[in-house]
């Protein structure tokens, strides 16, 4: 049997420090129920001690999430460890995860501490954390930048002071692929007691290499890669885990290593975070994007029909794509949607399948035919929820060649009902002038996009909009037979987003 790759997944938390890829609590949580699906085997859910929301969130899923190790950051420092220690003590086989950076350049600027105090730190953190489990992990950040005999130095300390495993950082993404493997390499070589832990590498997409190194310090002996989603993270990213997870299935023949994961989730997966976070997946993004399996030329598409495997390198149902497959129609029942839903590789509570039935027999009424993705897009808008203080009653437009584009538009506030009407350019900017004056908001639309969850003109309009107010930017998401409707639904989304979110951080402030 090839050895085992320990996937970490940390979209929770370096994903969420991608700009602008907040995550609520239930969001958060409804993620770390997708990777338990995903059988990730260590889901880092957050950093206790940045917030109290942050702190909540790691202790609702370290309470209630089974089927991974769920890990919490934590500083070298007491108040740290203890803090995450709080959130995690529940939790399945929970783990600190405590970092100390080990270059000269973070020693010398961010830390104003000297070798001999780092190393002192790293190994009274270490110890006092493995006070409270035998799970603990150690990162000496920038370690990628830092000198290799020092990084071993501390290396073999916190084996010693408790570590289990212990994480080679590329935090700015600056290695290169053979160097970084070679590092990794000397670090088995001359770290005595490396065979007490597992080896980890974190890597940074700064210069486009995260998945490359990763796959290099596999090849040289690491056994646990860090990873996140659709491959979000502080700056460019972190490692995709679809990618890297991937490359080890397809490349079995070259990488004598295997990972757990079940890779018919990836898709959902994707979807699923992107919608989460407003963070759209560029097409061409390998694995996820949208034309990561689309044939354009004739040549290709010639020799697909013929024989997949002249130009796939993957069945593209290997990460859950099922594209096209027709689900049902308006006759079918509830435990028909149930069966397909969980083939689709979701697992939905009875509450939330009865809200998506709701939704499904509502399309049904005006769709024959309803595939996958619609009932994908239907679940992504259901269960990720947030309060609505703005709900949309009913919506008109008037447009076309001749006319002003003109809007009417019926909204609850707050259970209220409020009606106005505003002409625009068009009829989404008479549509949105009309909700900006009835909700009295004055937020600034950054991004726009509508696309068709199948193809017909009978499809159901996916909107995504990305609105900013005083500094804070949300995605909005709307989805509707006819796109004004979905339009104005995202745009409602979005200004209930914000709602939402200024009410948590009035909370978290006091
Ligand atoms: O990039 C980094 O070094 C990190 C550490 C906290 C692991 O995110
Ligand atoms: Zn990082």
């Amino acid at each position: 049997m090839p050895e085992k790759i320990f996937i970490f997944d940390t979209t929770l938390r370096d994903g969420e420090q991608s700009p602008g890829a907040s995550m609520n609590m239930q969001e958060k949580f409804r993620l770390a129920q997708q990777l338990v699906l995903l059988n990730v085997d260590i889901i880092e859910a957050g950093f206790p001690i940045a917030s109290t929301g942050d702190f909540e969130c790691v202790k609702n899923i370290a309470d209630n999430i089974k089927g991974a190790q769920i890990a919490g950051l934590a500083r070298c420092s007491k108040q740290d460890i203890d803090r995450a220690w709080e959130a995690l003590k529940n939790g399945e086989n929970p783990r600190i995860h405590t970092f100390l950076a080990t270059s000269d350049i973070h020693m010398h600027y961010k830390l104003k501490m000297d070798r001999e105090q780092v190393l002192a730190l790293a190994i009274e953190s270490v110890k006092y954390a493995a006070q409270y489990t035998s799970n603990v992990e150690f990162s000496a950040e920038d370690a990628s930048r830092s000198d290799l005999d020092f990084v071993c130095q501390v290396f073999e300390a916190v084996i010693k002071a408790g570590a289990t495993t212990l994480n080679f950082p590329d935090t700015t993404g600056y290695a290169l692929p053979d160097e970084f493997g070679a590092k990794i390499a000397y670090l088995i070589k001359n770290i005595p007691n490396i065979d007490k832990a597992v080896l980890s590498v974190h890597c940074h997409n700064d210069l486009g290499l995260a998945v490359a190194n990763s796959l290099a310090a596999i090849n040289n002996g690491a056994r646990q890669v860090e990873c996140t989603i659709n491959g979000l993270g502080e700056r460019a990213g972190n490692t995709a885990m679809e990618e890297i997870v991937m490359a080890i299935r397809t490349r079995a023949d070259q990488l004598p290593v295997h990972t757990d994961i079940v890779t018919e989730h990836i898709h959902p997966s994707s979807r699923l975070v992107s919608t989460i976070t407003g963070m759209p997946v560029q097409p061409n993004k390998a694995i996820v994007g949208a034309n990561a399996f689309a044939h354009e030329s004739g040549i290709h598409q010639d020799g697909v029909l013929k024989e997949r495997t002249t130009y796939e390198i993957m069945n593209p149902s290997d990460i859950g794509l099922t594209k096209g497959n027709l689900v049902l129609g308006k006759h079918s029942g509830r435990h028909a949607l149930k069966d397909r839903i969980e083939v689709m590789g979701y697992s939905l509570s009875n509450e939330e399948l009865d809200r998506v039935f709701i939704r499904f027999k509502t399309l049904a009424d005006v769709r024959k035919e309803i595939f996958d993705e619609d009932v994908e897009a239907i679940i992504m808008d259901e269960i990720i929820q947030i309060p609505e203080v703005f709900e949309l009653v009913s919506l008109g437009v008037m447009s076309g060649s001749m006319k002003l584009p003109t809007a009417s538009v019926r909204l609850k506030v707050e259970g209220e009902e409020r009606e106005g009407a505003a002409i625009g350019v068009g009829p989404i900017d008479a549509t949105y002038r009309t909700i900006a004056q009835l909700t009295g908001t004055s937020s600034k639309l950054l991004f726009f996009s509508v696309s068709s969850i199948t193809g017909g003109t009978d499809a159901q309009g996916d909107v995504l909009v990305r609105i900013e107010d005083k500094g804070r930017v949300v995605i909005g998401y709307g989805l509707d037979p006819d796109i004004i409707t979905a339009a104005g639904k995202a745009y409602l989304n979005g200004l209930n987003r914000l709602v939402y979110l200024q009410k948590e951080a009035g909370k978290n402030s006091n």
